[in-house]
């Protein structure tokens, strides 16, 4: 008898899912924790932190009672900091609304801080098995070749799909968490935004754009905004022993790009086309002397694409923030892009 495409992708995915550390033992702790730091951020950028932050935290009432800049630095280089103050937050909700477990009904998770619809089902589906949809980036481009659908954020249709499709696929025996993470992992290895490789698809029999010989045109190509260019100037303060001068703005301080509430270097925005002046980061240092030339280094934040002018100098007076060694600094809370920066201080 002819498969269905749920039973063909399953099959699949059987034999070629990657080894995930979340897809090893999915708890619904370990499920919650895996899909909020999948949340924007690339799996391969997860797979070691989400390893590291688990033995750290192994538990739910573990994070829930740990400093928050204990959870920030198990987050550091993993970028949209806000999350992990979200996700411990919901950790605190679940000790103390729950009794310690994640809810397993949907109203319960979508009332808990940075649990959206795509992360509530795919606790629901992975870690509870139930028939719960899912439609993260992945999902919506394979669906929306299957049924070419051009602009599949135009309306509820892509989660309509998903739905049928877990419900399809549950109705042939099929269980809701291999049918979720089989179609984000078909949309993440084979039905990818560029190039897909339909050779390999074991849906192409049923994809509609594939029969149609157009799935370049599916999803529509949305003309993306260039990112917007900013520059900071930012001091490497060296001491005597060879350490580093680090400052932590005050967690309601939005005067950087930055996250607060994270260890950072002295930095300053460029106004116009102008550095800003030396006084103005001495400013928040004590003061200081320049060493050589400032070095450029590149980072994309969010929809930014930011410069860092890194200086080197040494400090002349009374300084203002902690001294770090280069390796304390570099095990703090800090962002990737002050780990870029401290890199050049390496040299
Ligand atoms: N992206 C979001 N959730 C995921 C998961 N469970 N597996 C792989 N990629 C994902």
């Amino acid at each position: 008898m002819k498969q269905t495409p749920q039973q063909a992708l399953c099959s699949w995915f059987e034999r070629h899912a990657r080894d995930l550390p979340w897809r090893r033992r999915p708890t619904p702790y370990r499920v919650l924790v895996s899909e909020i730091m999948l949340q924007q951020t690339r799996v391969e950028a997860v797979r070691d932190k989400y390893v590291a932050f688990l033995k750290r935290f192994p538990t739910v009432r573990a994070l829930a009672a740990a400093p928050v800049e204990q959870v920030l630095q198990a987050w550091s280089g993993l970028g949209y900091y806000r999350r992990a103050r979200m996700l411990q937050a919901a950790a605190g909700q679940v000790v103390s609304l729950h009794g310690g477990r994640v809810p397993r009904d949907r109203t319960s998770l979508l009332a808990l801080p940075g649990i959206g619809r795509c992360t509530a089902g795919a606790i629901l589906s992975i870690a509870f098995n139930q028939i719960e949809p899912i439609v993260d980036g992945n999902i919506e481009r394979v669906l929306a070749r299957m049924h070419r659908i051009a602009r599949p954020k135009q309306g509820p249709g892509v989660w309509k799909l998903a739905d049928q499709w877990v419900w399809q696929g549950a109705q042939h025996g099929l269980a809701p968490s291999s049918l979720n993470q089989s179609l984000m992992e078909l949309g993440a290895t084979v039905c990818t935004p560029r190039n897909p490789r339909c050779e390999a698809c074991p849906c192409a029999a049923s994809c509609a754009a594939f029969k149609a010989g157009s799935v370049a045109r599916y999803p529509a190509l949305v003309a993306c905004k260039r990112k917007q260019r900013l520059r900071y100037l930012v001091l490497a303060v060296r001491d005597g022993a060879g350490r580093v001068l680090m400052q932590r703005r005050d967690e309601d301080d939005n005067s950087s790009l930055l996250p607060a509430g994270l260890w950072e270097l002295p930095h300053a925005p460029w106004a116009e086309d102008q550095p800003p002046p030396l006084s103005q980061v001495c400013g928040q240092t004590g003061r200081i002397e320049t060493m050589g030339e400032p070095v450029t280094v590149r980072h994309g934040i969010m929809h930014y694409d930011v410069q860092l002018a890194v200086q080197a100098a040494v400090v002349a007076g009374k300084a203002r923030g902690k001294w770090f060694t280069l390796r304390a600094a570099e095990k703090a809370a800090i962002a990737s892009a002050t780990r870029k920066a401290l890199a050049v201080y390496r040299r």
